[in-house]
Formats: structure tokens, C-alpha cells, sequence
């Protein structure tokens, strides 16, 4: 079980900022180019007008992998490939590309090469990647924008596995490449992970890890390998790590098993002197190292001397060679505790037989012991563990298999619908965590009218069926690209239960537009009709305020079954505060109004477009209910289900004062006359923020305006429009796969 909190954001009661420590705050001294990113310029070379999918359907790819698959044994004297193949280490920089990624909130992860900038680029888990990257220049720079970074990371990865003899399951391209370090919560801590150092998981002081990171400690991928805290005897504290931080991944015990035993089939730790001897990070180091980091002697690394973990040594004798040496290894001897030369701890085979030594990195026919981390002797320290230890050791073909398909589930975990995928290696089956959703149909015209209609006639209020749409769409996020309205998961588990979506409003809800779907003869799906519903909704109440306006549907959508929907892995995207629908869960370590942000940031929402909806969605009485108000909490009209540009005139009326309901929670405010006294309205910290943060009121001004209601409508329709086809991959990526 997981020993998780279950709030993202908690954990800490501290208040803290939404995205932690910063590259400013590790590096107050690097370049900054912020001051030429202003009013919305961009860093990006093509700018913005690139099509990628299209250049990667131009590449040479047989070409490019046998590229690649030749420079795994071109060794360059600047970083000598260990055992003459460069394999392992490539490996290393794909796992780590791809292991940033967590389910709480979908970011981290391959899909966008963040490896290459700040923080990733330096932290200390990433030692000595930038040359593995730096490897790679030749052949990026050969094929230039066909290929991206981040789809060049996973690629070499699949390739050093295969020519090393390992199994692969597949690859999919279509990672675009940005042009800057996104910004991600990492952590709040002041400090680089060091042994000793405090881990987020301490059951003792009743510390669980905090959503939504997956690593035990800031600048690690996981866990430490030599227990935590660095302790090597802590061997139920090791499993716990592991097991934690794997499933924040979406990894199940076998698939972490397979992982890591799989990955360490090849290649060798790097721990041969102490680590001060090494310089900084690559983002510390003075101009003239050229982006390198972690410097040393040229003639030590040409004899191998190179730290990067502090560990020493190569797990099997065939650090260049699939097979099941691994366990062998871990069950045919007992381990004992030793320090590698840089002072790290990890387990010796105890008198090994000599063929059962590695060769020396530098030179074949010197032998040496091999080794395990404190993390791989998890593997068969723990008791769930080693039950899949034991199997995989009997039955390669199974670990061939769950090595395989756990490395394709690593890389593209946070590629969203397989329809994103490209490339001629993309594997025909359907994996049940890329939430397979069946076609639907397209409808004309006129049937989508006749459904509005019907929508409209339905019983059902305009408040009623904008939060079904809303709580259908805006489960997507734009970071692992799940969620969203089609498929019509907002019906099925676990998404139909979350207090967000008022559970028995939206069933009541569902079953009306269920029944026109029953009635219906042009075969549309409850998914397109609970987006046909809203749409119908906020043209009745644009007409309603004097504006006839066509919200417009793109229909196609498909209903998923539960069987086509891993529900647990689903649970990750309820969102602990939805801004929009003025829903709080609890108190979060965050403030509410980031949450806000952090939503919108998941949504692709620009800041105007997150204005209009809100305010668009207030004025609709699309909010989630409230314990003690119902469902008037920041509805500052008069006239609620009427789309009006009311909230933002009201909440910037010099006539209303607000004050505090509940000093202690500051969550809550009432609008008094402030003339009379009396109780106007009542919101929370979403709602009045848009007049007290001075960037945010500027742009509610715009909207409360005279002369500017019609960019309020458009604005509102347009994000609205945005987030119902947020997830409509199966439109816009059909014209790849011709
Ligand atoms: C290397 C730890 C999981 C693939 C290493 C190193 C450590 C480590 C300490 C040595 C780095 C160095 O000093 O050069 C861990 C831990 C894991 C884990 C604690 C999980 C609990 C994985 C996974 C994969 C993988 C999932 C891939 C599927 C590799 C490879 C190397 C390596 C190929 C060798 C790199 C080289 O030869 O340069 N790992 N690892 N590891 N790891 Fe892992």
C-alpha cells in the first residue's frame, strides 16, 4: 500500500511558493533572459510555427538509428566509452530524461528534453549526462529538426538497448522541443541531496512524501541508492523508498523490479575517487567549460577514474550484454557492506568465483568484483520483491517481456493518446495505460442542433449542464496530455464519485443526457453530448444577455468503458482545488489563488483566457456547491446562469467592501454595501484576487469595461471551446499517420 498523503500540496505546514526553490535561487548568478521573454516574445528560434510531427514524418530514421547505433562504439578520447560502448551510459540519460515524471500533477518526464536546461541539467542525479548528451551533437546537428532532443534522448535509449542485445517493445516520436527550463515544482529544500541529508519520508516523524514529487530528496530521479538517508542497513526503508517513488512513476512492483534489474544488466556505477575531487555542475561553471560540469583531469578520465554516484563497479561480468546475470549475481552470493574509493556504501559479492568478475572499464583483461547498491539488494531483501526477483531469475523470457514493456511505459508514459505517437517502430497493441478511447462518430450539422435543442428542453439548467461539461473537459493537462472529455470518463470511476464534480447533481445529469442519447438516431456518444450540452447551455445564456452567439462543437468523441479505464491510475488527475468551479478540498500548504494558476497552466490557458472563464463560468453559476452558501459563492450577479460580464463589473465596484469571514482560514470573504452594511456577496481568495493582484485586475478592468462585452463573450468562448477539444489528438494528429 502506499504510505502517501493523500493531498497534493501537503505535507508541509508551511505555507510555501507553488513552484518551491527556483534556478534563481540555486543560481542567483546565471544569465537571465527573462527581460527579453517580455509581452509574451518568445525564446523559441521557429517561432512557434514549427510542425514538428511533420518534419519527424521527413527523417531518414533507419538512417538515423544506424547513426546512432554506430556511435555506441565510436569512443572519443574526451569521454571514453567504458567496456569500448557507450550503450550503458546512454541508458542512464534516457531513464533519466524519462524518470522526472510523476502522475500528481503529469509533469517531469521525456517529452519536452528538459534534461538540457536547469535544474535537471545539474542535478546531482544527472552527474556527468551533459557528455552523454554532448556525444549526441553530431548526429543531432546531422539531422536537425527532423529529430528533436527529447525524442533523441528516448531513441538512443532504445537503440543501446537493442545493440547490446536487450529486448525492446517499441518507439513512438512526436516530442517537440522547447527552448526553455519549464517551471516545475521540485522541492522546497535549500540543499542538493547528500547522505545524511533529511529524506521527505520519515515514518517515524509521521512524514509521507508530499504530492506531488517522486523523489526521496531534491536533485535525485528516486531514491539515494545507499539507503536512505544514505543508511545501507535501513533494507525496509530502502524497499519503502523504492516502492513509493516507482508508483508516483505509475510503477507497480514487477514493472520496478524488471526496471531496475533490466537497466542494470548493463553498465557499471562510477565511484573510483572522492567526489570533491570533481568541479560543479554544468550550470555553475565558468563560461569557458561550455555548458560542461562535474570537471576532472583529462588523463584520470582517460584511465577511467571518473566519479559520478560515488558508487563503484559493474553489477554483472557482461556489463555490454543482456541476459540474467543480474540475478544470478544477487541470489548466488551473499553480499557484504563496502566503501567504494569515493566513501560510498554498497554490497561486495563475498568470494566470487572469477568468472563471475567484471572486467575493468578500461581494460578487458583486468578483472574486478562487481557490485550491488543498497537499492538492488532491495530486490531480494524485500519479501515482495524478491518473489519477482526469484520468477525473473527462472524465467528470462518473463523478464525479457516486463523489461520490455516497462521501458516502453517509462518513455512514453507522458506522450498521452498512442495517436501522438510516430515512427515505424510504434507497436500495434493497445496499452491500457495510454487510456485507449473507441472512435466515435462524426454528426452533422443539424443533428447537433437537434441534440441542443434537446439538451435545452431536457429539464436541465444552464448552471447544471456547463459543470457536467467543465468536470467532463478539464481533466486534461497538458503536461502527460491524459484526461479530458472524450471517452466520457466523467461517467465511470473514479472520476463520477470526486466531490469536485458534486457527484449526485452529475448523475442526475448524466442520466438526462443518457436518455437523449437512448432517443437519439444519428448515433451520437454521451461524450460528444455532454459537450453539445454545454455549448447549448452557454448559447442560451448569451442569448439570455442579448448576445447570439454559436458556441461551436467538434464531435467524434467516443465513450471508454470501464474495462478501457485503469481507474487507480485516474486518481491522480482529481484536482484538489478547481479555481473555476470555486472548489477548495482543504487548506492546502499552497495558497488557493496558486492553485489557480496551476490549474490554468495544466489547461494551456493563457491569462486572459483564464479571466474569461472564470469570470464567464461565475456568471453561469458553474460553481462546485458549498457546504455552507450552495451554489452562489463568488456568483457576483444578480441574474446567475445569464453570460454577462457581472462578475467583473461587481468585483471591481468601488461600492462593495470586503472583509475576512474567518480570520483564522482567510479563505472566505463577505461583500458588504459600503454605504449600509449589508451582506452583498460572498467569494474566496480565487475570486477576489482578480481585483487585488494588480496584473490580474488589469486584465478583469478590460473585461468589465464598457464597449468590451464582446471580447468578453469571444474571449469566454474561445478558452471554453479550448478546453472541450483540449484532447482531440484523434483530430489533429490524423494527418501524420496518412
Ligand atoms: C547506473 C542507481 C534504476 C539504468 C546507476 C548508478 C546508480 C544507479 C547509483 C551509477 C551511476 C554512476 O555512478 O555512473 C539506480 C537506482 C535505481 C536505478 C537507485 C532505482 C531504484 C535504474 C533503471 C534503469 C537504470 C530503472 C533503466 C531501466 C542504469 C544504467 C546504469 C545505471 C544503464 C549504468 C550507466 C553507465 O554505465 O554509465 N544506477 N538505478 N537504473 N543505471 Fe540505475
Amino acid at each position: 500500500g502506499s504510505i502517501s498523503g493523500g493531498c497534493p500540496f501537503s505535507g508541509n505546514t508551511d505555507m510555501r511558493a507553488l513552484f518551491g526553490r527556483t534556478n534563481r535561487d540555486w543560481w542567483p548568478d546565471s544569465l537571465q533572459l527573462d527581460i527579453l521573454t517580455q509581452h509574451g516574445k518568445t525564446v523559441d528560434p521557429f517561432g512557434g510555427e514549427f510542425d514538428y510531427a511533420e518534419a519527424f514524418n521527413t527523417l531518414d530514421y533507419n538512417a538515423l538509428k544506424a547513426d546512432i547505433k554506430a556511435l555506441m562504439t565510436d569512443s572519443q578520447p574526451w569521454w571514453p566509452a567504458d567496456y569500448g560502448h557507450y550503450g550503458p551510459f546512454f541508458i542512464r540519460m534516457a531513464w533519466h530524461a524519462a524518470g522526472t515524471y510523476r502522475t500528481g500533477d503529469g509533469r517531469g518526464g521525456a517529452s519536452s528534453g528538459q534534461q538540457r536546461f536547469a535544474p535537471l541539467n545539474s542535478w546531482p542525479d544527472n552527474g556527468n549526462l551533459d557528455k552523454a548528451r554532448r556525444l549526441l551533437w553530431p548526429i543531432k546537428q546531422k539531422y536537425g529538426k527532423n529529430i528533436s532532443w527529447a525524442d533523441l534522448f528516448v531513441l538512443t535509449g532504445n537503440v543501446a538497448i537493442e545493440s547490446m542485445g536487450g529486448p525492446v517493445f517499441g518507439f513512438g516520436g512526436g516530442r517537440a522541443d522547447v527552448f526553455e527550463p519549464e517551471t516545475v515544482y521540485w522541492g522546497t529544500e535549500e540543499q542538493w541531496v547528500d547522505t545524511g541529508a533529511e529524506t521527505r519520508i520519515n515514518p517515524d516523524e509521521g512524514k509521507a512524501l508530499e504530492n506531488p514529487l517522486a523523489a526521496i530528496q531534491m536533485g535525485l530521479i528516486y531514491v539515494n541508492p545507499e539507503g536512505p538517508g544514505g543508511n545501507p542497513h535501513d533494507a525496509e526503508g530502502m524497499a519503502r523508498d523504492m516502492r513509493e517513488t516507482f508508483a508516483r512513476m505509475a510503477m507497480n512492483d514487477e514493472e520496478t523490479v524488471a526496471l531496475t534489474a533490466g537497466g542494470h544488466a548493463f553498465g557499471k556505477a562510477h565511484g573510483a575517487k572522492p567526489a570533491d575531487t570533481f568541479g560543479k555542475a554544468p550550470e555553475g561553471e565558468k563560461l569557458h567549460t561550455m555548458g560542461f560540469g562535474w570537471l576532472t583531469d583529462p588523463e584520470e578520465i582517460g584511465k577511467g577514474h571518473i566519479t559520478t554516484s560515488g558508487i563503484e563497479g559493474a553489477w554483472t561480468p557482461n556489463p555490454t550484454q543482456w541476459g540474467n546475470d543480474y540475478f544470478r549475481l544477487l541470489f548466488k552470493y551473499d553480499y557484504e557492506l563496502v566503501q567504494s574509493p569515493a566513501g560510498a556504501n554498497q554490497w561486495q559479492p563475498i568470494n566470487p568465483d572469477p568468472e563471475d568478475m567484471a572486467p575493468d572499464a578500461r581494460d578487458p583483461n583486468k578483472k574486478v568484483p562487481t557490485m550491488m547498491t543498497t537499492a538492488d539488494m532491495a530486490l531480494k531483501r524485500d519479501p515482495e520483491y524478491r518473489k519477482i526477483s526469484e520468477r525473473f531469475r527462472d524465467d528470462q523470457a518473463a523478464l525479457d517481456d516486463a523489461f520490455a514493456r516497462a521501458w516502453f511505459k517509462l518513455t512514453h508514459r507522458d506522450m498521452g493518446p498512442k495517436v501522438r505517437y510516430l515512427g515505424p517502430d510504434v507497436p500495434a497493441e493497445d496499452l491500457i495505460w495510454q487510456d485507449p478511447t473507441p472512435a466515435g462518430r462524426h454528426l452533422s450539422d443539424a443533428d447537433v442542433a437537434a441534440l441542443k435543442k434537446a439538451a435545452l428542453d431536457s429539464g436541465l439548467t444552464v448552471a447544471e449542464m456547463v459543470k457536467a461539461a467543465w468536470a467532463s473537459a478539464s481533466t486534461y493537462r497538458n503536461s502527460d496530455h491524459r484526461g479530458g472529455a472524450n471517452g466520457a470518463r466523467v461517467r465511470l470511476a473514479p472520476q463520477k464519485d470526486w466531490a469536485v464534480n458534486d457527484p449526485e447533481e452529475l448523475s442526475k445529469v448524466l442520466a438526462k443526457l443518457q436518455a437523449i442519447v437512448d432517443d437519439a438516431t444519428c448515433g451520437v456518444s454521451l461524450a460528444d453530448m455532454i459537450v453539445i450540452a454545454g455549448s447549448a447551455a452557454i448559447e442560451k445564456a448569451a442569448k439570455d444577455g442579448g448576445y447570439d452567439i454559436t458556441v461551436p462543437v467538434t464531435t467524434g468523441r467516443g465513450d471508454a468503458t470501464q474495462e478501457q479505464t485503469d481507474a487507480e491510475s485516474f486518481e491522480p488527475l482529481e484536482p484538489f482545488a478547481d479555481g473555476f468551479r470555486n472548489y477548495l478540498k482543504t487548506k492546502a500548504s499552497v495558497k488557493t489563488e496558486d492553485m489557480l494558476i496551476d490549474r490554468a497552466h495544466l489547461l494551456g490557458l493563457s491569462v486572459p483566457e483564464m479571466t474569461a472563464l472564470l469570470g464567464g463560468m461565475r456568471a453561469l453559476g458553474a460553481v462546485a456547491k458549498h457546504a455552507d452558501h450552495g451554489n452562489r459563492i463568488g456568483v457576483l450577479t444578480d441574474r446567475p446562469g445569464v453570460l454577462t460580464n457581472d462578475f467583473f463589473t461587481n468585483l471591481l465596484h468601488m461600492g462593495t467592501v470586503w472583509e475576512v469571514v474567518d480570520e483564522s482560514g482567510d479563505e472566505e470573504f463577505i461583500g458588504r454595501c459600503r454605504l449600509k452594511g449589508e451582506e452583498k456577496w460572498r467569494a474566496t481568495r480565487t475570486d477576489l484576487v482578480f481585483g487585488s493582484n494588480s496584473q490580474l485586475r488589469a486584465v478583469a478592468e478590460v473585461f468589465a469595461e464598457n464597449g468590451n462585452e464582446d471580447l468578453f463573450i469571444k474571449t469566454f468562448v474561445e478558452a471554453w471551446t479550448k478546453i472541450m477539444d483540449a484532447d482531440r489528438f484523434d483530430l489533429t494528429c490524423a494527418k501524420y499517420h496518412k
